[in-house]
């Protein structure tokens, strides 16, 4: 039987991932990846930082005059994937009747998040996530930073109170991750588990076995 995520069970089937200038596009990218093979069909932006991000953490090679994110994934999950230029904002996830059931924003800079509290759709990235706040769809933000301030605990703590999943790049590691892409998968698995949808890349916590007893143990029970 499929494990239970506790997440509800209509699955959407279209989403937008938007990548913006945090750290950790590893998360963004294995996120596409994931979605595509599982069939879906994927719209992705990305913003000017997260480009820079790209060139920073994944050493990729892209040109920010004419990014060419496609070419990040394997051609046999091309088919699915719409990219989109930042700027295009009458791309499909611009619009509420495109029928993209969830957007997510991996990773989610402090300023994308800060212009998402505030409503100031000013690129795709941000106006596909009002739009998913105005329709009452799903919406998760993968913020990461740290330390928080002030200004960017009361953003999440606004979006959160509109019902946006806050989900940051906080990786557990009770799994006991052998690899960074052990690492990189915990947190692309809550992001699915939120999402309701099925995934086999994290190995699901079960309840402990008890552990023999030590002398400590003994010691207490005198
Ligand atoms: C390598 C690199 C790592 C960064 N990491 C973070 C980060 O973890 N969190 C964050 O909020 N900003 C981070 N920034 C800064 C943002 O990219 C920067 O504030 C940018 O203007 C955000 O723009 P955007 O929201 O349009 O993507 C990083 C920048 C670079 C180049």
């Amino acid at each position: 039987m499929a494990p239970e995520t506790g997440a509800p069970s209509d699955a959407p089937q279209r989403l937008a991932v938007m990548w913006s200038g945090g750290s950790g596009i590893a998360y963004g990218l294995r996120l596409v990846e994931i979605l595509l093979q599982s069939g879906r069909e994927v719209h992705v932006s990305a913003t000017d930082g997260a480009l820079r991000v790209l060139r920073h953490e994944a050493g990729l090679p892209v040109d920010p005059q004419q990014p060419d994110l496609a070419a990040l994934f394997p051609a046999e999950l091309r088919a699915n994937l719409r990219v989109h230029a930042l700027a295009a904002v009458e791309a499909a996830p611009s619009s509420g009747s495109a029928g993209i059931g969830a957007v997510v924003v991996c990773p989610c800079s402090m300023g994308t998040l800060a212009r998402i509290a505030h409503g100031f759709s000013s690129n795709l990235v941000e106006r596909a996530a009002d739009v998913a706040i105005k329709e009452g769809r799903r919406l998760v933000v993968v913020p990461r930073e740290t330390p928080l301030s002030p200004i960017h605990l009361q953003n999440m703590l606004d979006l959160a109170r509109l019902g946006v999943v806050v989900l940051p790049a906080m990786p557990g590691f009770y799994h006991r991750p052998q690899t960074v892409a052990d690492v990189v998968d915990f947190v692309v698995g809550k992001i699915l588990d939120r999402l309701g949808i099925e995934h086999p890349i994290v190995r699901r916590w079960q309840t402990p076995k008890p552990t023999p007893k030590t002398p400590y143990d003994e010691d207490e029970e005198r």
